[in-house]
């Protein structure tokens, strides 16, 4: 596994799982695996769980971390090809990463969405230049278009809280009020299809995600019938693909909440947060015991060591 940026860099899916779930009973099995390794955690946008997380991820295996918040901390990055720098960027990503490469054994990117510019968007170009001038692994941290840290967190609690071999699998729409990227529900979407499960995707007309994610998933319109027996529902709100970016308030009955929940078989609901409070999920239902929320993001701990460690042994 050279890089770690889509499910399609995964030769084997089940094998990764069974490795973060057995990092999860002995996290410091390998705690010289990364001495006198380091991982550079290059953050162009905020995170939370995805820093602290691939950060002790990365202390569990021994690593030393560096973390750069390039808005705080660096220069302002030039990203366009040929351009004569005379305006407000003082560096061009070319030679930032190629000199971040120099310092890291490893490193992760998180470069979000401008959501204007749905071409530019979906050509990843940050995620690109990081594959092209770094010259080591790159683990995505969240794109423009995917976050497959989240999806292996979110499959590793899948298959440890899954009842039947089949559960029915439902990512569902919901109200915000802010336009948010489509990658988190691309990337879901992506990996349970991949995985082999079976996905049911509800959400109101004129919020469909690319094709190029979702072919193989049943696409149910109508909520309440998607809802149906779901053993998990994965609740997220997404912007527009096809009025790229456009954010939508017209749908205010999509925020999940206990009389949704009644319609499913008890299912466990998910979200990658963070998560709007009764805008996205009610307070019953993130309070209440189907939510597994803390565990899913617990869970990025194990997905991300699971992804270090296979780098980290692929160096020996
Ligand atoms: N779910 C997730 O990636 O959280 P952060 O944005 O806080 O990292």
């Amino acid at each position: 596994m050279k890089n770690f940026t889509s499910v399609h860099d995964v030769p084997d899916i089940p094998k990764l799982v069974n490795e973060a779930v057995e990092i999860k009973k002995y996290p410091l099995q390998n705690t010289t695996l990364g001495t006198h390794k380091t991982l550079g955690l290059i953050f162009l946008n905020p995170s939370l769980r995805t820093r602290m997380s691939t950060q002790k991820a990365a202390y569990n295996l021994g690593m030393n971390v560096i973390v750069m918040n390039m808005d705080k901390d660096s220069w302002a990055l030039e990203t366009r090809e040929g351009v004569i720098m005379d305006g407000d960027k003082a560096e061009h990503a070319k030679e930032a990463v190629a000199v971040m490469g120099e310092y890291c054994d490893i490193i992760g990117v998180r470069s979000f969405p401008g959501l204007k510019d749905k071409e530019a968007d979906y050509r990843e170009e940050m995620l690109n230049i990081f594959l092209k001038y770094v010259g080591i692994p790159v683990v995505s941290l969240e794109s423009a278009t995917r976050h497959p840290l989240q999806s292996l967190a979110d499959l590793v609690t899948i298959e440890e809280l899954k009842k039947t071999k089949k559960p029915k699998i439902v990512l569902s729409w919901a109200l915000h009020i802010k336009a948010l990227p489509q990658a988190v529900p691309n990337s879901f979407a992506e990996w349970m299809l991949a995985a082999g499960h079976d996905l049911t995707i509800t959400h109101p007309a004129g919020h469909e995600l690319s094709e190029d994610f979702t072919r193989g998933a049943i696409i149910e319109y109508d909520q309440s019938k998607a809802l149906a027996d779901a053993d998990f529902v994965y609740v997220k709100n997404w912007s527009s693909f096809n009025d790229y970016g456009a954010v939508s308030n017209r749908f205010p009955d999509w925020t999940f909440d206990g009389k949704k929940h009644s319609l499913t078989n008890e299912a466990k609901v998910m979200h990658c947060l963070p998560v709007r409070r009764n805008v996205v999920i009610s307070d019953e239902i993130l309070d209440g015991t189907h939510s597994v929320v803390i565990q899913q993001a617990g869970n990025r701990v194990f997905a991300a060591q699971a992804v270090l460690q296979t780098m980290l042994e692929e160096m020996e």
